[in-house]
């Protein structure tokens, strides 16, 4: 795909190789127990397949649709569940799977959602980190990268859910509203 608008952020080999050594981390600090992977969709579709079959240990995977942007590049700050898990989480240790954080908000809610959910333990994993806009406190544990504040897309990540189907995250020009 070539498009004027997009430049290379971060290329596919280089995704690859840090989701590669996300796996191993995480799984190292998993040694036992179940762990509940919780892909949160659907930009964080593409980081999950690749995610969870990084890890060296047993895994389940959940699906939980959230938005809070409708199709604009900012937030709308309004976070709503569009679908929710299967599984309980009672219990169990949780690893959130996200795409990128942000002003924080989305990620903010959703840990204060699940935590009433009673579950052992909850992690984030984030792909991309933008630290610079954060709005709402986040604790990351696990980050794929810190990026500048720039608008991306590939990788699962879209703008007016386009351009997920890119094999490298690129930053997209214009405006920024
Ligand atoms: P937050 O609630 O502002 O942290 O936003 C988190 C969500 O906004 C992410 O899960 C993404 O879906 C979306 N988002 C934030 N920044 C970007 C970006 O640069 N490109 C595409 N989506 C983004
Ligand atoms: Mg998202």
């Amino acid at each position: 795909m070539t498009n004027p608008k997009l430049q290379v952020l971060i290329p596919a080999e280089k995704i690859h190789s840090r989701i590669r050594e996300l796996g191993e981390q995480i799984s190292s600090d998993y040694p036992t127990g179940n762990l509940n992977m919780v892909c949160i969709l659907k930009g964080a579709a593409y980081f999950m397949a690749d995610l969870s079959r990084a890890m060296r240990r047993e895994v389940f995977i959940d699906f939980m649709g959230i938005s809070s942007y409708g199709k604009g590049k900012r937030s709308s700050g309004e976070v709503k569940v569009t679908k929710d898990l299967d599984f309980s989480l009672e219990g169990a240790s949780v690893l959130i799977v996200e795409d990128i954080v942000d002003s924080g908000v989305t990620l903010n809610y959703l840990m204060n959602l699940l935590e009433q959910r009673r579950p052992d333990s909850i992690r984030i994993a984030a792909l991309l980190d933008k630290p610079e806009r954060r709005l709402r406190p986040v604790h990351v544990h696990y980050v794929g990268f810190q990026i500048p504040d720039r608008f991306v897309v590939g990788y699962g990540l879209d703008y007016a859910e386009k351009y997920r189907n890119l094999d490298d995250i690129c930053m997209l020009d214009g405006p920024s509203e």
